[in-house]
């Protein structure tokens, strides 16, 4: 096994955003889970738009604020979670049933309930850099998300 990598990854617009996401949705594969992390603002819901528009998704996605979990319908089912408002506390929820649906599964503040995580997922870290630019730090666990970053990174 490789040891932990680590991708860098700096845009300057929400289109550039969208388009990194675009680039990882590229190399999709089913029950794929990516898991954001960063402050209010940072960029995880614009990213999470690019893996739709990548799946072909049209439905307009918006934060899931009154459920924690939106469905949505495109080459592969998105499962597009904000576990924000749940503290924490995934363990009444049956959400890890979505882990293992093949879909994609896009996760806002996944360190929120990090022990609820399968192992092997592609977490992503953003920072707010500047008004217009992220940084985006992007570490594969697992060989199949070591395999796509080094396709499309
Ligand atoms: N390089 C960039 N990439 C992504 N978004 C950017 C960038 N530069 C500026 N922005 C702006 O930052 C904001 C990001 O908002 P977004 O809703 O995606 O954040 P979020 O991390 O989902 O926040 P929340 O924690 O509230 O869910 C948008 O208003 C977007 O236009
Ligand atoms: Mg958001």
């Amino acid at each position: 096994m490789r040891g932990d990598v680590e991708y860098k990854i700096t845009t300057n617009s929400e289109q550039e955003t969208i388009e990194l996401a675009q680039n990882i949705e590229s190399e999709k594969f089913s029950n794929m889970i990516i898991c954001l992390e960063g402050d209010l603002g940072s960029g995880k819901t614009v990213f999470t738009k690019g893996i739709a528009n990548g799946l072909g998704i049209d439905e307009n996605l918006t934060s899931p604020t009154f459920s924690i979990i939106k469905e949505y319908h495109g080459e592969y089912p998105l499962y597009h979670m904000d576990v924000y408002r749940l503290k924490g506390d995934l363990s009444e929820l049956g959400i890890q049933e979505y882990f293992y649906k093949g879909g994609i599964v896009v996760i806002e503040w996944a360190d929120m309930v990090e022990k609820y995580l399968p192992k092997e997922r592609l977490n992503i870290k953003i920072k707010i850099t500047g008004e217009n630019t992220r940084l985006f730090i992007i570490t594969p666990v697992g060989k199949k998300y070591e395999d796509l970053c080094e396709a499309v990174l």
